[in-house]
Formats: structure tokens, C-alpha cells, sequence
């Protein structure tokens, strides 16, 4: 059996849907296990005891930070939970940068991937680059047609989270032990050309109202994110362009073409519905 936290996440919940497609036994991990909507399989709560209980590997990740400290402190349970309940394989969703940056994002992140590399279990990292998914935070917006879009010049490869899944189940299956692949997408995107292409998998015209970097900081600090986190942020976003340029490790490990953007959009255009739809 294989233990899923976040699943009911971008990525955790498509690793979910994956093994269990291939009917490999799974345990989805939520805070929520009463409002679990995915596939039939064994749902439990995150933070109990035994929640990993049984498992022989586990896909490990902690949401956005939003207080110092956050990320390594819950990691650090989950990784003292599934070493405790005998996990044979640990897969950690990290991020593009892995342990690289004297901020506190690398900081945080170093000392994630420290937890997971030093557990003395078998480990995969995934560093992907900037998600599809984050596009979702236009929803509310479509019907407008007029979208605030933040950092909207700064190009990335971004990635499919169904992708960074997909790589994650080689991971779980114990095929890439001691990898820390980066991964892209195939095309290198600024958001603005990513809202573009929304538009026309939606098939409406939709403007950008483009959001300035300090206005995009005091949207995060209004919404709870600790100042040396924004700051961190808006550093790296502004000045670091690690992850703009696709790399090849997801067409190398799963024999495929990562997604584009545009297949991602139609996948998800429901998501984008609005009331008038
Ligand atoms: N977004 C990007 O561009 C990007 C790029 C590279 C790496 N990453 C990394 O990928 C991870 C995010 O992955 P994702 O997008 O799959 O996650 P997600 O969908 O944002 O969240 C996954 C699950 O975490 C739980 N969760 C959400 N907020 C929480 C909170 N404040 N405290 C505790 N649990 C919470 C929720 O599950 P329940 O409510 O069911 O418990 C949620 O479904 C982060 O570690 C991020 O650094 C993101």
C-alpha cells in the first residue's frame, strides 16, 4: 500500500488517481477524510496515529508556508510518522530551487529535503518548476474578463501537476532512489501568454490587469504570509530566473512529451466555468 499525503491536492491527488487507475492499493491522506470526494480508495486522517501504518512507500509534501517555521515542523512529524510505521520508500514534493538560496525559502527548503535524505529510507526529491495549477487563481476573474495577473512578464517552464505525479509514482515504486530530477514543462510561458491561451481554450477574450510586485506583496501580506516569506518571494520571482528554460528529465523518465499549458486548460476548462456558462 501506498500512502498519499495532500491528496486531495494538485499533485497528491493525481498521484492517487494514477496508482489507483493501475489498481495499486492506496491511502489518500487529508485533514478531512468526512469530505473525501476522490477515488474509491482507503482514506485517513493525516495527523493520526498510524496514519502511514502498513505502508511500504509514502508521496510526502506540506502545503504553502504561511508562518516561519511552518514547513520543516510538519514535514519533520511526517517524516518521523512513516520511518516510525516502517516506509520502505519516501518520495518529497519540493521545489525547483531544492536546498539552493540563503533566504528563508531555502532555508525551509533545505532543511525539508535534509529530513527526508538523512530519514535512512530510501528517497526520491521532485523539483518541479512553476505549476499549471496556479492559474486556477484566475477562476474567479474569467467572467469579468478582465484578470489581475501578477509577475505577469516572468517566463517558466511550468509543469502539469498530473506530470510531477506521474514521476512521483516511478518514484514510489522505488525506480528512482537517490534522484532529485528538476522538472518543466515542454515551453517556456510568461503568464501573460499563459492567460492568452486560457482565452482561447475557453474560447472568450480575456484581458490582463497586470498586478505591480508591491501590490503583489501586500495581497500576501494581507492574506497572512509572514513579511521575510514575502520578501523571499518577490526576490526570487523578480530576480532569479532559474526555471524559465524547459529541461528534458520528464520526457527522459516517462517516455513521453511533458503536457503544454493548452492541454492543461482544456482538462481543467470546467474549473474556469462561470454562470453564465
Ligand atoms: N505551485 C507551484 O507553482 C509550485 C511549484 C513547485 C513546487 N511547489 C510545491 O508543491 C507543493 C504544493 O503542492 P500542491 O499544489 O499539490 O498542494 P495544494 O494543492 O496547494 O495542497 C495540497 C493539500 O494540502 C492541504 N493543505 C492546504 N493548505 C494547508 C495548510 N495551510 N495546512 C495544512 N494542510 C494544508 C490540503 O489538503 P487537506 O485539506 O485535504 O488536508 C490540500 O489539498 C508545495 O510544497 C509547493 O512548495 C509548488
Amino acid at each position: 500500500m501506498i500512502a498519499v499525503v495532500g491528496a486531495t491536492g494538485h499533485v497528491g491527488g493525481e498521484v492517487v488517481a494514477q496508482l489507483a487507475a493501475t489498481g495499486v492499493p492506496v491511502r489518500a491522506l487529508t485533514r478531512r477524510p468526512d469530505g473525501w470526494t476522490g477515488p474509491a480508495v482507503e482514506v485517513a486522517d493525516v495527523a493520526a496515529f498510524g496514519a502511514f501504518a502498513g505502508a511500504r512507500a509514502a508521496f510526502l509534501m506540506t502545503a504553502e508556508p504561511i508562518v516561519p517555521g511552518g514547513r520543516p515542523e510538519v514535514l519533520g512529524s511526517l517524516v518521523r510518522a512513516a520511518v516510525d510505521a516502517g516506509v520502505e520508500q519516501l518520495v518529497l514534493l519540493s521545489v525547483f530551487s531544492g536546498s539552493a538560496g540563503d533566504d528563508v525559502l531555502g532555508y525551509w527548503n533545505a532543511a525539508c529535503e535534509t529530513l527526508v535524505v538523512d530519514s535512512g529510507v530510501p528517497w526520491t526529491l521532485l523539483r518541479p518548476g512553476r505549476f499549471f495549477s496556479n492559474a486556477l487563481a484566475w477562476a474567479r476573474f474569467v467572467g469579468d474578463g478582465s484578470v489581475p495577473v501578477g509577475f505577469a512578464r516572468r517566463a517558466a517552464a511550468g509543469i502539469d501537476p498530473a506530470d510531477v505525479a506521474a514521476v512521483a509514482v516511478r518514484g514510489l515504486t522505488g525506480d528512482l532512489v537517490g534522484a532529485a530530477p528538476r522538472l518543466t514543462g515542454p515551453e517556456s510561458l510568461t503568464p501573460l501568454e499563459e492567460l492568452r491561451v486560457l482565452g482561447e481554450v475557453l474560447g472568450r477574450p480575456l484581458t490582463a490587469c497586470e498586478i505591480d510586485p508591491d501590490a503583489v506583496a501586500r495581497g500576501m501580506l494581507a492574506g497572512g504570509t509572514a513579511p521575510e516569506v514575502v520578501d523571499a518571494v518577490v526576490a526570487r520571482t523578480l530576480h532569479d530566473d532559474e526555471g524559465a528554460e524547459p529541461l528534458p528529465a520528464v520526457r527522459t523518465l516517462l517516455g513521453r512529451e511533458p503536457r503544454r499549458f493548452a492541454d492543461w486548460a482544456r482538462a481543467h476548462a470546467t474549473a474556469f466555468a462561470t454562470p453564465a456558462d
